[in-house]
């Protein structure tokens, strides 16, 4: 069966990814890019159909959506630089708003949003206590971690999602943790992440969780598929920082010397940071913006994801080397490395 798909988002790494494996897999995509260049200029050599225009043009994008079954809603801001607060929290709520108000008077057959899983906020009580699942209820702004403005910004955005699902858009909604995979071109937060604990001597002591792009792209198209209405929590793994770095090691075959800092310690060197400004490290995003990452340690349950779509996820490992094999044939980390963790290395 194909499904002609639209994709949001489609020139980055996440909508960049669903689009491509939509193409590979026969259906018909088209993607809605700010300009041309840039990341649409793959894409068409992928096969997808570039359209160049504005997603908050209400009469574009009717008219795009009344050609596809399908809308995949992935774009927005995912940014924690000190600048992009305000932006981040203005910005992506309104996106979904506008895209998933056109694909109610368009009529779309099924639209799919895609979240995060950090929009969740672990259960509180009860058997799961301490786990964020596909049930959590969400933050509000009366949590520390609303402090986080990407957090707040899927937390406002999913919001919107829920009002067009109440007014009658028949929508699936994704929720993954931390992406990484080969391609992450820019790269974006969570890739930018792993590669800093590539090499940072100094390491949160904190949990996460991750999961491969092309297990969300291979989920979405699965979603895409079957009847709409589904929520889906991605994730492959959670796992510690410590577990994160020992990985990298196994990968690059190097041995990292690390210092794993206590969330407290953390936590006060952010705010010291913040009262020099950022200057003292200006990858260190602003304190509060830590709140979601140093306040959150249970399991994050992605069994309601893949499994539940009789899918199966990537190893971590298998994800961690591709990210990297793909960054050191790209230059983006020391090529030197590249040998060592590259899957195509015919001795490997
Ligand atoms: N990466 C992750 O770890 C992760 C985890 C969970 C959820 N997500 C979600 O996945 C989605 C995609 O994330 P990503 O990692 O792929 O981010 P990304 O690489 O930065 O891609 C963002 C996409 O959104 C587009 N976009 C941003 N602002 C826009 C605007 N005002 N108008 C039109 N297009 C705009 C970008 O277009 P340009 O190319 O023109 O900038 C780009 O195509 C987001 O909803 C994000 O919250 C990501």
């Amino acid at each position: 069966m194909t499904v002609r798909l639209l994709v949001t988002g489609g020139t980055g790494f996440v909508g960049g990814w669903i689009a491509r494996t939509a193409a590979a897999a026969g259906h018909p995509v088209q993607v809605i890019a700010r300009e041309e260049g840039g990341g649409a200029v793959g894409l068409a050599e992928s096969g997808v159909e570039v359209l160049v225009g504005d997603l908050t043009d209400r009469a574009f994008m009717v008219d795009a959506l009344g050609q596809v079954e399908v809308l995949v809603h992935a774009a927005a801001t995912y940014a924690y630089d000190r600048a992009a607060g305000r932006r981040v929290v203005e910005e992506t709520p309104a996106l979904s708003r506008a895209v998933l108000e056109s694909a109610l008077t368009a009529g779309t057959a099924h639209a799919i949003d895609i979240s995060s899983a950090i929009v969740f906020k672990p259960h509180a009580a009860g058997p799961r206590r301490g786990v964020t699942d596909i049930d959590s209820p969400r933050w509000t702004p009366a949590d520390r971690a609303w402090g986080d403005p990407y957090l707040a910004s899927k937390v406002l955005a999913d919001e919107e999602a829920e009002r067009a699902r109440d007014r009658g858009l028949a929508m699936s909604s994704v929720h993954p943790a931390l992406v990484i995979g080969p391609e992450d071109r820019r790269p974006g937060t969570s890739g930018a992440l792993l590669l800093s604990l590539l090499d940072s001597a100094a390491v949160p002591d904190v949990t996460a969780g991750w999961c491969d792009v092309r297990d969300v792209a291979d989920a979405v198209l699965a979603i895409a598929e079957r009847p709409p209405g589904g929520r889906y929590l991605v994730t492959a793994e959670t796992l510690s920082f410590r577990r994160v770095c020992r990985t990298l090691d196994t990968v690059t075959g190097r041995s990292q010397q690390r210092v794993f800092l206590p969330r407290r310690v953390v936590g006060a060197l952010a705010r010291v940071n913040d009262l020099a400004g950022g200057l003292l490290d200006a990858r260190v995003p602003p304190r509060a913006s830590l709140e979601f990452l140093l306040g959150t340690r249970g399991l994050i349950d992605g069994s309601s994801g893949l499994p539940a779509l009789g899918l199966r996820y990537r190893p971590f490992e298998a994800s961690v080397a591709d990210s990297l094999a793909w960054w050191a044939r790209n230059g983006m980390v020391d090529p030197s490395l590249g040998t060592a963790f590259d899957p195509e290395r015919p001795d490997r």
